[in-house]
């Protein structure tokens, strides 16, 4: 398997291109299985995730054409997506267990074709991670859901119906499915306490380019009026918050300074309120998103992981990357997943002095990182490590490179390019 091999040291100076969003894009993916007219997606970010997605949609009889990429060598990626005759509602445990927002499917193949056959997700290394509040919500708008083999049967033969849906817990993927499911359901839904991550905006916009009439976009009450069909429709993926929001970590954490282009601070108010408090400094510019260091040091802070607007859970390992460098303590709360601190003991193998104490974890920052070879168990720990080795002195080894690769694109590329001394080390097997 690849690794990743880091020389930690160098302050990073330059400019980054910031992708589409991943998080956005999966959930505009499966929206094809809405209509019968092609749903066109530009600024797709090249991932493992996205040919994940795609080889589910072909497995359910959609027709997934790449239309180039935009103009000027790294823009993203032009999907068309045609569901005009999908010939499968099975969505199987193979490509399922590689990823789990595949189980977005279940919403609109239920909308649309009636039924849908999906295999439960199983856990994953941040936690059980169920997809319960899914169910229930889907048996609110009239479906029928039984489970057996490890799957999910969800039916509703003679279409959903609108229903009143409170989640009790801020469920990001479970407001997505029903949300596209409510689109045709007869009458309306409400989603109670729905999540507001801005790539739900970014779906509940294009839905509403489809032709759905869907009220509250952005706020935590979603109101979706049903209608007979979608039609066809262009949109362009929001950028990556969450990939803008790491850069300015590894522009942190090396003394660095960045432009992160193509991006919007309004998607990361949150990490930038804390980045700031910890000493970094934010511009926007004509130009992009500058992000460096303000003299004196990087300071020690709390925080708590909620969801949209709070800080989020995906950004919780490389804030932890950069704290162990900081002045003072800090303290970290995770509330979101209950198994998310798995970068600790490898950290912790870097020279970091971290202690978990149930959800949060304490931070003693001064620490001077040193290389060592880490390897992760999940995308945001790994990114956590390839940070940390920006940082520390000698050579660190990042092994389970799959992880990187299903959210960071060309990841060493853009470091690179900006002054680390970073490379893919190819396995020869
Ligand atoms: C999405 C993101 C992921 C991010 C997470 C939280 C995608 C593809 N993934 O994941 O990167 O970390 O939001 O911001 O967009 N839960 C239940 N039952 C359910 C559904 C969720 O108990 O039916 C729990 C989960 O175990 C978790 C919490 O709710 O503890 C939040 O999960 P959720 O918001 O659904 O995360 P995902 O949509 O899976």
């Amino acid at each position: 398997m690849d690794q990743i091999r880091i020389r930690g040291g160098n302050p990073l100076r330059g400019t980054i291109q910031i992708s589409g969003a991943k998080n956005a894009a999966l959930p505009l993916m499966a929206a094809c299985l809405l209509s019968e007219e092609p749903l066109v997606l530009s600024n797709l970010p090249h991932l493992a995730d996205i040919a994940t997605m795609s080889n589910l949609l072909s497995e359910l009889g959609v027709n997934v054409s790449m239309n180039g990429a935009a103009p000027g060598g790294h823009g993203g990626r032009v999907f068309k997506l045609d569901a005009a005759e999908t010939s499968d509602t099975i969505a199987p445990y193979d490509l399922v267990r590689k990823m789990r927002a595949s189980v977005l499917v279940l919403g609109p193949l239920l909308a649309r074709q009636g039924r849908a056959r999906v295999s439960l997700p199983g856990g994953c290394a941040i936690g059980t991670r169920p997809v319960d509040l899914h169910l229930k919500a889907l048996e609110q708008l009239g479906a029928t859901i039984e489970l057996s083999e490890g799957y999910i049967d969800a039916r509703a033969e003679s279409g959903l119906r609108g229903g009143h849906v409170v989640f009790p817990m801020v469920t990001v993927g479970g407001t997505e499915n029903i949300l596209m499911a409510a689109t045709l359901a007869r009458g309306e839904t409400v989603i109670g306490n729905a999540a507001r991550e801005p790539e739900i905006t970014d779906l509940a916009n294009c839905l509403t380019a489809m032709g759905a009439d869907i009220r509250g976009i952005g706020t935590d009450t979603l109101k979706i009026h049903g209608v007979d069909r979608l039609h066809g429709a262009s949109h362009t993926v929001l950028p990556d918050r969450i990939e803008t929001g790491t850069y300015a970590v590894a522009a942190a954490i090396t003394g660095g300074d960045i432009l992160l282009k193509d991006t919007r601070a309004d998607l990361i108010e949150a990490v930038i309120d804390v980045l700031g408090r910890v000493g970094v400094a934010f511009d926007e510019t004509p130009a992009g998103l500058r992000v460096s260091r303000i003299n004196g040091g990087l300071h020690g802070v709390d925080l708590m992981t909620e969801p949209y607007p709070g800080f989020p859970t995906d950004m919780q390992a490389q804030f932890m990357a950069l704290m162990t460098v900081a002045s003072g303590a800090s303290m970290i709360t995770e509330t979101i997943f209950e198994n998310r601190f798995m970068h600790v003991p490898e950290l912790r193998r870097m020279g970091a002095d971290i202690n978990v104490q149930g959800r949060s974890a304490i931070v003693r920052g001064n620490q001077k990182l040193s290389g060592a070879q880490v390897m992760a168990t999940d995308l945001r720990a790994s990114v956590s490590m390839v940070l940390a080795g920006l940082a520390a002195r000698g050579e660190t080894l990042v092994s389970r490179v799959y992880h990187l690769d299903r959210g960071y694109e060309r990841l060493e590329e853009k470091l690179s390019a900006c002054g680390a001394d970073i490379e893919r080390v190819r396995d020869a097997g």
